[in-house]
């Protein structure tokens, strides 16, 4: 079998994700690999679809390609992102129709379902055969169990390669029609002492995004500051070095820094516009939050409520909703997210309008809703990175971490855990455990009752 590998670490030969390749190579020698690192060759794909072409020979000559890469910011990292565009761009999804495809990620497992479910979507839009996708911890190649799984993930690509097998579609086709949208004039205005901070990707072709910022700057009688993605110098996508792990500071000299900070500073309400691009937003705008590792895993948009104006079909990409869930997660506040698919131009004005008003209230009354399973997870994943040996390369993690007590052991107090332990042991006892199953609902709302009644509510 031939496999073509398309590798997207930026570390190429030294990436933790590509042992599990090098892994597999060993233990299969019958099979045929050949590894792309596609952060080598972006430049020159970026000259033209000519560029692109060892790569498309590569891929006529192979029956499965495995799509390896480490999950950056709860997706593909920003020139893998790249890479995906220029296929579109080129028109190229047909050299990758009808071949199979299977996805392999390394990570720490925080959003990586996330990451996958995105580059699943991709591969069956270019119509590819989607196999299967295996997310690995970064250090799962060292146990004897997770190797075995890897064995298995590779045996059950050949089998289907061998044994022409089918894959079912698992997402739908995002539709492509955006009906072009004009800001209508003005109306009232809100009045407002909160700094807003727009930032956006929106290149001269994105109209309908050029006038939903339009429309969000008329109504808001206040700051408002546009900051463009295009603008700023960002030379290079993040190395994945760690070198900020110590005290936050990027291996990479240019403007990137200076804008981000320019942010943090200067936004108590940040609005986000941008544009849809295949089941994700830009490339640049993926550039922009891969190169904010460099605050690791620090909240840094703490305190700011934050909204989206989003041109294209976001009511159609559950995947792209649950990464804008990610990033705001009790530190900062989801206000809403409007897009241009919302109605005709005067409820897009209205809707713009409103998000408006509930951010400036949200910012005024401190509402800030609490996380969901996706905050307390990440949380968690996070404590518990920082609390071993990674705490270590990042330092300025622990001390952030430290100082807002979010190192400190999850488990329940003394107290708690020795009634529970009083309390299995009584329930271990019929005529106790009868009482108490019998009772169960109003055992359940029993403090709850206690605190209404004592506040007077009841
Ligand atoms: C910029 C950046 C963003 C990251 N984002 C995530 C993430 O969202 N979720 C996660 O679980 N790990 C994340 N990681 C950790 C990497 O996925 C993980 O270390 C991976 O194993 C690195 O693989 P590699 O050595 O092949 O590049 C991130 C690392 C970097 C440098």
């Amino acid at each position: 079998m031939k496999i073509l590998v398309l590798s997207g670490s930026p570390k190429s030969e030294q990436s933790a994700t590509l042992q599990s390749v090098n892994y597999l190579i060993n233990r299969h020698l019958a099979h045929d690999f050949k590894i792309i690192h596609l952060i080598r060759h972006l430049k020159a794909y970026e000259k033209g679809p000519d560029q692109m072409k060892p790569l498309l020979d590569e891929l006529g000559q192979s029956e499965v390609v495995l799509w390896v890469f480490p999950v950056y910011h709860s997706l593909v990292p920003a020139h893998y992102k790249r890479f995906i565009e220029l296929i579109f761009e080129y028109g190229l999804e047909d050299a990758f129709k009808d071949r199979y495809g299977a996805i392999f990620t390394t990570s720490v497992h925080f959003a990586d379902n996330n990451a996958q479910d995105y580059l699943q979507g991709i591969l069956e839009d270019l119509g590819m055969r989607f196999i299967d996708g295996l997310s690995h911890e970064m250090k799962d190649l060292l146990e004897a169990s997770r190797r075995r799984e890897l064995d298995l993930f590779f045996t059950n690509i050949a089998n289907h390669v061998t044994q022409r097998m089918l894959t079912p579609r698992n997402q739908a086709p995002v539709p492509t029609h955006r009906r072009p949208y004009l800001a209508g004039a003005g109306g009232e205005k809100i009045a407002t002492d909160r700094r807003f901070v727009v930032v956006t990707d929106a290149t001269d072709k994105d109209r309908n995004l050029l006038e939903m910022i339009k429309a969000l700057v008329s109504v808001i009688d206040g700051k408002v500051s546009i900051r463009n993605l295009h603008e700023v110098e960002i030379s290079q996508y993040c190395l994945g070095c760690c070198h900020c792990g110590y005290d936050n500071t990027c291996a990479i000299k240019d403007g990137y820094r200076e804008f981000l900070d320019g942010v943090i500073q200067d936004a108590d309400i940040l609005i986000y516009a941008l544009a849809v691009h295949d089941r994700y937003f830009s490339s640049r705008f993926k550039l922009y939050l891969d190169r904010s590792f460099t605050y690791n895993h620090v909240p840094i948009m703490r305190g700011k409520q934050v909204a989206y104006l989003v041109s294209g079909p976001v009511s159609h990409l559950g995947n792209l909703r649950q990464i804008i869930q990610h990033d705001h997660q009790g530190h900062s506040n989801l206000v809403g997210i409007v897009s241009d698919e919302a109605g005709d131009d005067p409820t897009v004005d209205a809707l713009i309008r409103d998000l408006v008003r509930k951010a400036v209230d949200f910012s005024h009354t401190g509402y800030f809703r609490s996380p969901t399973f996706l905050g307390i997870a990440q949380r968690h994943i996070f404590s518990t990175m920082v609390r071993g040996f990674l705490g270590a390369i990042f330092r300025a993690d622990y001390r952030y971490y430290q100082k807002e007590g979010y190192l400190k052991p999850e488990l329940p107090g003394l107290k708690e855990r020795g009634t529970a332990m009083l309390m299995r042991h009584m329930m271990g006892k019929a005529r106790f455990r009868n009482q108490v199953t019998k009772d169960m609902t109003r055992h359940m709302i029993a403090s709850h009752v206690k605190f209404l009644e004592g506040e007077g509510y009841r």
